[in-house]
């Protein structure tokens, strides 16, 4: 063995989403996005550099299993492709072979942004096993991590609180921190509620959002709410914050539901559940909703009402588990 990477990152929850792509190739997006990168969500991954060119092996531990498992299908084709792209991306010839242990924190395809922690893992390691470490700076981390085809993999690479210019070309859309994780102490509560692997995948969903009639309408409507929960969020006014999210998540997932397929990622306890955290609001619990690609739903709250939502969430007949997250600092070595 020529030497051993370490590396861990967060997942990520888009405040502001990222859905569709102007460009399939370079994962162009059609807007700026922004999210906070998760304490708890997270992916561990050690790379062996391998003298022996001929080894590509990639072994998968999944949330709650104990033991890794031999990955020969997508994710592996979608590593190796990733190595080529890093090759070209870097300037470098990759002469070695790789052994890769990935371990999740939480279920992966189920809407909470697992490739986004395992690319932007990928990016990092791939830097260190070139000897790129030192020389990359975080903007052209985070380009190729977006390049990895899991494009919102380029906002786990900054700490904290993160933002994806969408860019005019390649070298100018990449995601910078607009704030550090200890800015505002805000949590996301994952209330898990099936882990059941979503059946399409999010990138064949960004391909088709121009068939929704909605997606431009979408687009008008994020301009005028970018700015606002960017002044929000920097003002930490969280009543403001907290409605722009879960506008803006219903607002994606309306052009998902009227895509052509349409997407329907929720699910009927995800419904259930949005008119819960509503009555909580009512009744004083100032928690707001966002979800992704997934039924599983993301509460956004304040510390001040951090042992009301746990204590109502904790036994709920509808949650299978839940994962408390603070904001966290982007991808590192460990
Ligand atoms: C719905 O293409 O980054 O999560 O490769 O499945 O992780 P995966 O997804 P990606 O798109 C995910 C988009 C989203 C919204 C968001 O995170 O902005």
């Amino acid at each position: 063995m020529i030497k051993k990477i370490k590396v861990k990152s967060p997942a990520n929850i888009a405040f502001i989403k990222y859905w569709g792509q102007r460009d399939k190739k370079l994962i162009l997006p059609y807007n700026d996005s922004f999210s906070m990168n998760l304490s708890n969500c997270y992916t561990e991954v050690k790379m062996e550099i391998l003298e022996d060119e001929g080894i590509k092996e990639l072994y998968i531990k999944d949330y709650q299993k104990t033991s890794f498992e031999k990955n020969e299908g997508e994710a592996l084709e979608k590593v190796k492709k990733f190595f080529g792209i890093a090759e070209k991306f870097l300037k470098k010839k990759i002469k070695f072979g790789f052994r890769i242990y990935s371990l999740n924190s939480f279920p992966k395809k189920a809407g909470i942004a697992s490739s986004a922690s395992f690319f932007s893992a990928i990016a990092l390691a791939i830097t260190n096993a070139l000897e790129m470490e030192r020389k990359i700076s975080q903007k052209n981390l985070s380009i190729l991590a977006r390049l990895s085809g899991s494009g919102s993999a380029c906002r786990s690479i900054p700490d904290g609180f993160v933002w994806w210019q969408k860019g005019k070309e390649s070298s100018d859309s990449f995601a910078y921190s607009i704030a550090p994780a200890s800015f505002w102490k805000i949590f996301d509560m994952v209330l898990i509620l099936s882990t059941d692997e979503k059946k399409i995948s999010s990138f064949e969903g960004h391909q088709k959002v121009l068939t929704s009639p909605f997606f431009k309408l979408r687009l008008t409507d994020l301009r005028k709410r970018i700015k606002m929960i960017r002044r929000a969020f920097l003002k930490k006014d969280f009543t403001l914050f907290g409605n722009l999210v879960e506008e803006e998540a219903l607002s994606m997932h309306f052009v998902m539901m009227t895509q052509k397929p349409p997407l329907f990622y929720w699910s009927g306890k995800t419904i259930e559940l949005m008119k819960e955290v509503l009555t909580l609001r009512k009744n004083g619990v100032e928690v707001y909703f966002t979800l992704d690609a997934g039924e599983n739903l993301h509460l956004i709250y304040q510390k001040k009402d951090e042992l009301k939502v746990k204590k109502y969430f904790k036994s709920h007949p509808l949650v299978i588990d839940l994962i408390n997250n603070s904001p966290s600092i982007g991808a590192r070595f460990i």
